[in-house]
């Protein structure tokens, strides 16, 4: 068995090694992303593992068949940057990481909830400038609040969770119901009575054509004044334009970003020295509260040797009994 992986860091190279040794698989790592351009590198292997943000390169179905490459394996969880029913046709497997620890991101989304409660980026850029008073930036307390939580898959299950143990209020949407959140009252029936609701509002919902933009100007007037937004889970979700406006006038009082709808060419990329160029994200993050980060609440030692370890055992079970409980396509 002969696997090639793309957009390897040197920090999963260690777990690709060993688990290569261990499984006695030929693993070929390269550190670029899959493109149109190096489509031709995967002839001769069985598996293809991957990791990105980005659109999967449109040919690269036809060439998987063409080269009878099987299986294309991803290191980790949203599957809304690949074209399954064009996977499906071409007779490749796609496979998941659906849990490689969806603590560490309801962790980070917790923390920066907390973050924007305490204004800790007001505070520093203010201690920066020698200003060391307290008023007027007086924060909330998270028991307080009412959090609602869009989404009660793994990661939206963590959050609550974790924002329970510090004593707030929890109300939560899911078009399909967790039978233990349901019979905990958590539940409210519709998106609306949730912004209605909620002090804070953090996103744990896939990406869908269907639900982009599903936090746009409407949405954002049917929520309290000043709430406060959490999104670690896809920037398609947040019309971008519309919540710096909501940011601008106060209605919404903070929002943390870990992922942004034009991201792929921003986030992960070392861009010092080079002028940022998209005018939209440039007025987001000069917003004192917006908390932007690059995509990183996935970013933990345990979320990163399960996410390298699951993808290669994916691989390796469909290529040898067509099967694996990680398989996303039909
Ligand atoms: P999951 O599949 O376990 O849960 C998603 C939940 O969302 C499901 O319960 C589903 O029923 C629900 N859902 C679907 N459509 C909905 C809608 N319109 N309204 C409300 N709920 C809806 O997924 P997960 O592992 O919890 O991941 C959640 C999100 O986090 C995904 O978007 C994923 O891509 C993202 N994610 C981000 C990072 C990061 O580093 N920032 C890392 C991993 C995952
Ligand atoms: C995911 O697992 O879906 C993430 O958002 C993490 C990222 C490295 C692609």
């Amino acid at each position: 068995m002969n696997f090639i992986a793309f957009s390897v860091r040197d920090d999963e190279r260690p777990y690709f090694e060993k688990w290569a040794q261990v499984n006695n698989v030929k693993v070929d790592l390269h550190s670029e992303e899959i493109s149109e351009d190096n489509l031709d590198t995967i002839k001769g292997y069985d598996a293809v593992i991957g990791l990105q943000t980005g659109t999967y390169p449109l040919g690269l179905f036809a060439k998987m068949q063409e080269y009878g490459v099987k299986d294309l394996s991803i290191r980790n969880v949203g599957v809304d940057n690949i074209d399954l029913a064009a996977a499906s046709q071409k007779g490749v497997t796609v496979t998941n990481v659906p849990a490689y620890s969806p603590n560490a991101i309801a962790e980070f989304a917790v923390t920066q909830l907390m973050q924007m409660l305490r204004q800790t980026r007001t505070y520093r850029r203010k201690f920066a400038e020698q200003d060391y008073r307290w008023a007027p930036y007086i924060s909330k307390e998270l028991r307080s609040m009412t959090v609602g939580v869009v989404g009660t898959g793994r990661i939206g299950r963590a959050f609550i969770q974790i924002v329970q143990g510090f004593g707030a209020k929890v109300v939560a949407f899911d078009p399909y119901r967790n039978p233990e959140l349901e019979a905990a009252g958590l539940y409210v029936d519709s998106l609306e009575e949730l912004f209605a609701k909620a002090d804070a509002i953090s996103l744990h919902m896939p990406a869908t054509d269907q639900d982009k933009h599903i936090i746009g100007q409407e949405a954002l007037a049917q929520m309290k004044d000043g709430v406060y937004l959490v999104n670690t889970a896809r920037g398609s979700l947040i019309d971008t334009k519309a919540l710096i406006a909501a940011l601008k006038s106060g209605k919404v009082a903070g929002a943390a970003l870990d992922t942004y709808e034009a991201e792929t060419p921003i986030f992960n990329h070392d861009l010092r020295n080079q002028a940022l160029t998209d005018e939209t994200f440039k007025e987001l993050i000069s917003l004192d509260n917006a908390l932007v980060t690059p995509h990183i609440a996935f970013y933990t030692e345990t979320a990163v040797k399960n996410m390298v370890e699951i993808a290669l055992d994916s691989a390796k079970s469909v290529l040898e009994t067509g099967q694996a409980s990680t398989i996303v396509n039909a």
